[in-house]
């Protein structure tokens, strides 16, 4: 578990807490950044059944494929999350590409509002690269996500974080044309 300093604690979510993780994420497709920020819409993630939330929670609470972790509050609210996805060699990736080398893929980037600026997001994402680049098997070459062109607030953070710009964009869907840039930061040495 990491502290940070706005006494957070960072921390991977339980299997039995899928109702906080589903609560979490429609409070994210809320948000005025969704549209540019979530490739899920409000209206689908609140169509999904139980258990898919429940699924969704155990699969990224143990296990080599997926961990999200979350930001509590010193009150034990949830106030941020991020997502590990392990994406392995030679599988098909969310945009048709192949997959060159083992790596992590960072999802679900969300931060509540009175909490950006505090540093929360910088303690999430550690604590997801350090777990996923701590893995013994696979061992990942590199950690990327992609972002909208106009999300201009996130840029700013995961440049300022140390992703740098690959070189690759993906047509945003249904996107009128935008671009999803890809960022990606090496296995540390
Ligand atoms: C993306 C997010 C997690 C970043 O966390 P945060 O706490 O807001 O990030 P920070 O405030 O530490 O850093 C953001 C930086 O962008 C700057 N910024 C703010 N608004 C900006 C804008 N419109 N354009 C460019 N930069 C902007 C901030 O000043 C800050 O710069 P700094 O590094 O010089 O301080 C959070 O804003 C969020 O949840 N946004 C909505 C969901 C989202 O966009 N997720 C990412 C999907 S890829």
């Amino acid at each position: 578990m990491i502290e940070q300093q706005t006494q957070c604690v960072v921390r991977a979510v339980r299997a039995d807490e899928w109702e906080r993780v589903r609560d979490l994420r429609i409070e994210a497709l809320k948000d005025p950044a969704a549209p540019v920020a979530f490739l899920e819409t409000l209206a689908q993630a609140e169509g999904r059944e139980d258990s898919f939330w429940q699924d969704r929670a155990a699969g990224a609470s143990h296990g080599t494929s997926v961990r999200q972790f979350i930001a509590e509050d010193a009150d034990g609210t949830w106030v941020g999350s991020v997502t590990l996805l392990v994406e392995r060699a030679g599988d098909q990736d969310f945009f048709e590409g192949k997959i060159e080398g083992d790596q992590g893929h960072l999802v679900g980037v969300y931060v509540r509002p009175e909490h950006r600026g505090t540093g929360v997001i910088e303690a999430l994402c550690e604590a997801a690269l350090e777990w996923g680049f701590g893995l013994e098997e696979p061992v990942l070459e590199r950690v990327r996500l992609f972002v909208h062109e106009d999300n201009g607030r996130a840029q700013a953070f995961y440049q300022r974080f140390g992703f740098e710009f690959a070189g690759n964009a993906v047509p945003f869907p249904e996107g009128d044309g935008a671009m999803e840039l890809e960022l990606a930061i090496a296995r540390p040495a």
